[in-house]
Parts: C-alpha cells; structure tokens; sequence
C-alpha cells in the first residue's frame, strides 16, 4: 500500500468532526420544516434561494465541491465543506489491475474488476495465511477466485441456501467449500493464520468480520457497505475511541452512509430519480390523508422501489391496496401532485448540507472498525480499493497483528 493511512490521529479527526455534526446526521429532513440543526446555524435562507439548477448541480455533484462556486453561501457551510472534502481524502490503491478487462464465465464485469483489484493487492497479506474464510460470499466469485490465485484453501460463508448451491456447483476443482449459516448465530471460529475476507458484507456482519478477527489475531481484508442493514436498532462502536466521541447511529440514519450522487450509479438519470422521489413523497402526503398515518412515514415499505418510476396513480393505488385501500381518485391525486411538487423542491435544498455529510459517515464506520482491530493490537490500512464507477462502496480495511508481517506496511 502506498500511504500509511489512517492514523490514530486521522480517526480521531474525523470521529470528532462526525460528533460535532450529529445532531445533522440524525435528522433527515422529511417535511418542508427546516430542521432545528439548519435554523440554528442559519442556513435556511441561503439553501432555499438556491435555483433549480443549482440543486441539480449540486446533487450531481456534491454540496462540498460546489460551495465555493455557490453565491451567497454561509461561511461556516462551506467551511464545513471544505473540512468534509479534506476529511474524506482517502489514499487510493495505485496502478492499473493486471488483466483488466477480462471476462470470466457467470461473472458480472463490475464484479470481477472488485475482486481482481482485491486479489492482487492483497496478495502478500494471502501468504502469510493459511486459509480464507469469506463471511456473505453470495454466489462465491470471491471465495473461488482468491483460492485459485493464492493457491489456499478458502471457506465461503452464506446464509442463503440457494446461493451456496450456486457458489457449490460454481467450485467444482477448486480448493474452495461452501457453508451454510447465519455467522451471527453460527459464529465462524477463526484462527490466527486466517485471512477473514468480506467484500461488499453488509451491516453487522462486516461488524461481526472485525470483531472475531481482532479477538482471534485473523487477517482483514474487508469491502464494507450498507450499515443500516442489521437487526439491532442501533450500531454501536465497535472501538473505545469511537465510543469516546459517543458515535452510536440508529440504523435508519445509517442509510446515509450508503447514499451516493455519482451519475453513473443512479437507477436512473437524475431528473428521473428526483421525479420518482417526488412521486413517492405524493404517495406519503395520499397515505396520511386516508390516515395511514403508520405507512405513510415508509410509502414504499413492501413495493419494489422501480414501481416508483411508473405514473403516480399506478404506484399509489399499489400503496394504498397495500394498506387494504381503495384505489386514489383523479380528485386525490392532482392535490397531493401539487404539494408534492412544492414540498418536494424544498426538501431537496434542506437536504443538501446532511447529503453531504455520507462519505464522511460511510469513513466514519470503516474507521470505527480500523480502531477497534488497531485497539486489539492490528496495522490497519485504509484505502480506495476501486473507482467509484466499479463500486461507489470502495473502502477497503486490511489489517494483520503488529510485528508479524513480511508487508511493507
Ligand atoms: C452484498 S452481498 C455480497 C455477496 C458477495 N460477497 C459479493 O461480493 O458478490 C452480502 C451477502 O452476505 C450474506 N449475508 C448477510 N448476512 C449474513 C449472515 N449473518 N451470515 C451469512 N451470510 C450473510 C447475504 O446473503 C449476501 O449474499
């Protein structure tokens, strides 16, 4: 790795920073009321006169780079962004992938680029260890690859039956299992000479991959993403240090950490997902006028998100039947499509400064794993594994115990 990256003072920093803008993470702007977190620093005025084409552009491309070019704005707000932007530099890994391009059977590109990257630049963390234990290796590219690169043995664990049967017949002639468990239950024994591997393991179980591995003295290479994604209300810091600056998120809030804004990575172009968020919010104003007070604060909760993306009287009557309800009228849906329409375009402005805030909060998390593994005793690195383009969700953590490596770390 080519940066020393982070140090126990660059995870203090952006802990601290993250205290200080708590109160922001934790209130997401859900009605046209400018959260207590904006007045206060008298933010309101200036996010609410900015154009529509402004808001475009700064959702395209981020609230921090665009401040400075943006007339008008508070001081302290693009102070803020500049700190963000400075706070969320993260050493990339250098140099093109061997290989690049190509293909392999039954492997999506995106895929194979993630795990070619991880192959490679980990390899010399792979030797020094005997075996590969792969926590959520879905369909087992992963685990089958890196066993066949390093020639190791690896373990892949996986809850999902079908995907184990599918990782299983993927394996035939490699020196790679398959498992199925809940590794939250079931949990993986791991021993000092294992490399415990995670890409893209979600939520609590990338927490689980750190935990056991700083208490078993087991290698890291772990691709994080989606930290809402667990069963317990609340994360909890997994390191003293993140528990000193009281960093504890309800999961709902934890979603901001998987947000992102890079074009490429949208569902849709960016007027098309703003529209669909709008028509959304229609759904929740229809919800809570026909008293589903419950389902309204989640309008989508049960129907895939792409329903958003057809006509509002589509998706709302999807709602409502949901709810046991009858079917909106023309009446019903020109009215909430109106206040939609003005709500939504403030919500959006109010949104801004906490957008900003989800590399920082996704850092924040990778970090607060980096300082428990560097509290039991690890060398951590820290580092952009990929281009965002490969994988918005592209921090690697590697770690090994200190003195017993042959890394140039
Ligand atoms: C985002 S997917 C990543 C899959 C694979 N590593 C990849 O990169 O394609 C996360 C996987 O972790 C599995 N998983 C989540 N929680 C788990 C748990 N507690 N125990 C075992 N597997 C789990 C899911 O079923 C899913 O296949």
């Amino acid at each position: 790795m080519d940066v020393a990256f982070p140090s126990m003072r660059d995870m203090n920093r952006v802990f601290e920073v993250l205290a200080s803008l708590r109160d922001i993470i934790e209130e997401r702007p859900l009605s046209p009321v400018p959260p207590p977190w904006c007045e206060a620093r008298g933010w309101t005025e200036a996010l609410l006169r900015l154009s529509d084409e402004q808001v475009a552009h700064c959702e395209e491309h981020g609230l921090a780079a665009c401040l400075p070019e943006l007339a008008g704005a508070p001081s302290d707000l693009v102070e803020l962004g500049r700190n963000v932007l400075e706070l969320t530099v993260v050493p990339a890994w250098s140099g093109p992938t061997s290989g690049a391009g190509r293909r392999e059977k039954l492997v999506a590109q995106r895929k194979l680029a993630q795990i070619d990257r991880l192959v490679e630049h980990a390899r010399e963390l792979a030797a020094s260890s005997n075996r590969i234990v792969d926590f959520g290796c879905g369909r087992g590219h992963l685990t089958r690859l890196s066993a066949a690169s390093w020639d190791k043995p690896a373990v892949g664990l996986e809850y999902d039956e079908a995907l184990v049967h599918t990782a299983s017949a993927l394996a035939k002639g490699f020196r790679a299992t398959y498992v199925r468990c809940d590794a939250r239950r079931q949990r993986p024994k791991l021993q000092p000479d294992d490399l415990a591997v995670g890409l893209h393991a979600c939520g609590e179980l990338g927490d689980l991959l750190v935990e056991l591995s700083a208490k078993a003295g087991a290698k890291v290479l772990l691709v994080s993403c989606c930290p809402q994604k667990r069963a317990a209300s609340v994360r909890e810091p997994l390191s003293m240090a993140a528990r000193h600056y009281g960093l504890r998120f309800e999961r709902e809030v934890l979603g901001l950490a998987n947000l992102t804004h890079r074009r490429e990575c949208l569902a849709a172009p960016l007027a098309e997902v703003q529209a669909a968020r709008e028509r959304r919010y229609a759904v929740g104003l229809l919800l809570r006028a026909r008293g589903h007070e419950h389902s309204a604060v989640r309008p989508m909760r049960g129907l895939s998100r792409r329903f958003s993306y057809l006509d509002l009287a589509t998706l709302a009557t999807a709602a409502l039947a949901r709810c046991g309800d009858t079917p909106p009228t023309q009446g019903e849906l020109s009215k909430v499509q109106a206040r939609a329409k003005v709500e939504h375009a403030v919500l959006r402005r109010l949104g801004l400064p906490r957008n900003m805030l989800s590399r920082l909060l996704e850092l924040g998390v990778v970090l607060d794993r980096a300082a428990c593994l560097a509290e039991a005793g690890c060398e951590v690195r820290v580092a952009a594994a990929f281009d965002t383009e490969v994988s918005p969700r592209n921090l690697v953590l590697l770690s090994q115990l200190s003195g017993t490596s042959v890394l140039p770390w």
